[in-house]
């Protein structure tokens, strides 16, 4: 019998995508999301690519005694948690509500995990852990930095619950994904990043310009130092970064490890400048994006990308999508979305 995985955070960008590639690899999926940063209709685009559509149950995980009803209505072998609130501006200004959504929403999971035979959680952390690196590639050993938002509190304070309840003697497994930049959309643009109102990051900003939503993007600062001027990522095409969560859930509930707790950069290794991706999107859309130099953000880290090594040789999996075949999968994502006459 095909295993069930409890996918929270479902029809958002990241786990949209994850639930393609558990879909395609033969799991069932239950998603359950509260629908507050993503649209029902992305159930119709995951059915159109995988010819399956997956169980629903618009919940939200901060619901102890909802989250308990749907544990005993299904055995899940696994769960995937993407469920969050991600902006981290607005974590700046609404910090209880993003402690509550986070923080809540984990520890319930963890607390039924157990009575219910559940063998592992994957949780989606963030390179942002990392805070300013102190070196480039950055591993998985560096040192944990003080937070510079509440959001990225939450995923400190997520991971350190993980670790905590583990060595607690809880009889569950976990992996700690921690994804540096996603970007991009599906291949077919039947799914992508739809963010809700004036996006925050740089490359539903840039394909909205170019698509003339937006009139011109600003380039926070280009007097770091790096080559160019501008801040350096590591852009991560997320249907490599889904596959990752596949690999990482066979792991645990096959258990290929002797580790309780796994924690894995994604990344693709490789730091591109923001100079430079606007330079991959203009030359795979073939358009020439209105953009201009601004002052620096608050906030910003000057530069940081991914040492992969141990999820490359450990689990085996490693980005292979080229940043201008992302770019362009963005780009389509776009012309889709007008076509729909979403925006
Ligand atoms: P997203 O907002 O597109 O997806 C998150 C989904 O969770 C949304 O569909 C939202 O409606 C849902 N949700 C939020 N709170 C919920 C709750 N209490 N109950 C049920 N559903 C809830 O975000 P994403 O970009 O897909 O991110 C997924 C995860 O990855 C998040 O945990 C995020 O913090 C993490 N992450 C994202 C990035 C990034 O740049 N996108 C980078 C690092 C880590
Ligand atoms: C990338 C670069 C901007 C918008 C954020 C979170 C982090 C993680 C990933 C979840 C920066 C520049 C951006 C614009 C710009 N998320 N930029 N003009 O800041 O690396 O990380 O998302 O965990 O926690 O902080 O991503 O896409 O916002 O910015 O010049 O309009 O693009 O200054 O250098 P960031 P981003």
């Amino acid at each position: 019998m095909a295993k069930k995985i409890l996918v929270t955070g479902g029809t958002g960008y990241i786990g949209s995508h994850t639930v393609v590639e558990l879909q395609q690899a033969g799991y069932d999926v239950v998603i359950v999301d509260n629908l507050s940063n993503s649209n029902i209709d992305v159930l119709d685009g995951i059915e159109r690519i995988t010819g399956k559509r997956p169980v629903f149950d618009k919940l939200d995980c901060t619901d102890f005694e909802a989250m308990k009803s749907l544990f005993a209505k299904y055995h899940f072998d696994g769960i995937i948690h993407f469920a969050a609130s991600k902006a981290v501006g607005e974590s700046v200004q609404q910090p209880l509500l993003y402690y509550r959504n986070n923080l809540v929403s984990l520890i319930n999971l963890l607390e039924l995990m157990p009575a219910n035979q559940v063998k592992g959680i994957v949780f989606s952390s963030s390179c942002t852990v990392y805070g300013e690196p102190d070196y480039n590639p950055i591993d998985e050993n560096a040192p944990i930095k003080p937070a510079a938002s509440p959001y990225g509190n939450t995923k400190q304070i997520n991971e350190e619950i993980i670790q905590d309840f583990v060595h607690s003697g809880a009889p569950i497994k976990s992996i700690i994904l921690r994804y540096f930049n996603p970007i991009g959309a599906h291949p077919s643009a039947e799914i992508g990043e739809l963010p809700l109102g004036v996006p925050q990051n740089l490359v539903p900003y840039i394909t909205q310009t170019g698509i003339g939503v937006r009139y011109q993007l600003s380039v926070f600062g280009d007097d770091y130092h790096t080559p160019d001027g501008s801040c350096i990522r590591d852009f991560i095409n997320v249907v490599d970064l889904a596959k990752a969560h596949v690999i990482a859930i066979e792991r645990m509930l096959e258990d290929k490890s002797e580790e309780k707790v796994e924690i894995f950069n994604l990344g693709t290794g490789k730091g591109l400048s923001v100079l430079e991706l606007i330079h991959v999107f203009e030359k795979v859309s073939g358009t020439a994006l209105n953009y201009k130099i601004v002052g620096r953000r608050e906030g910003d880290i000057e530069k940081i990308w991914a040492q992969p090594d141990k999820a490359n040789n450990v689990l085996g999996w490693k980005a292979v999508e080229t940043i201008e075949d992302t770019m362009a999968s963005a780009w389509r994502w776009q012309l889709r979305l007008r076509e729909k006459g979403v925006m």
